[in-house]
């Protein structure tokens, strides 16, 4: 079971490299779900999350350096929104981290809506401002 499958062509945001970075943090997310829905410990979940918070800053440093490059008019708000979903993600593990090694559900649901709503419309935005071109 996934918290999202990853589709080719609905996460398509233009930009081959962003494109790569996003199906690997997808791909970290559904790794977490998997590995807390077959029982793994909380040191073990503690290691995916920090795998996923690094892939997710790296990720984000990116791609706020290509939108700069490209001279993105929205670049300022996307940085906000980066940063709002860069605290509420370290909000979650921190709670997770202060309980008994259960991923609650409101962390999956925000997971799977940060993949919906970001990567589907906040990043498809600048899909074509890029011209279509391997990012
Ligand atoms: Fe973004
Ligand atoms: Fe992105």
């Amino acid at each position: 079971m996934t918290v999202l499958a990853w589709d080719p062509i609905r996460f398509d945001v233009g930009v081959a490299r962003m494109n790569d970075e996003h199906r690997v943090l997808v791909g970290l997310m559904n790794d977490i779900h998997d590995r807390a829905g077959a029982g793994a410990g909380k040191a073990e979940l503690q290691g995916l999350f920090r795998k996923l918070a690094d892939a997710t800053v790296r990720h984000f440093k990116g791609e706020e350096a290509y939108l700069e490059s490209i001279g993105y008019a929205d670049l300022r708000t996307h940085k906000a929104i980066h940063a709002k979903l860069l605290a509420d993600f370290t909000a979650h593990v921190a709670r997770f981290e202060a309980g008994d090694g259960r991923v609650e559900k409101a962390f999956f649901d925000f997971l799977s809506l940060w993949l919906r709503s970001h990567i589907c419309h906040v990043d498809m935005k600048y899909g074509p401002n890029a011209g279509r071109k391997a990012g």
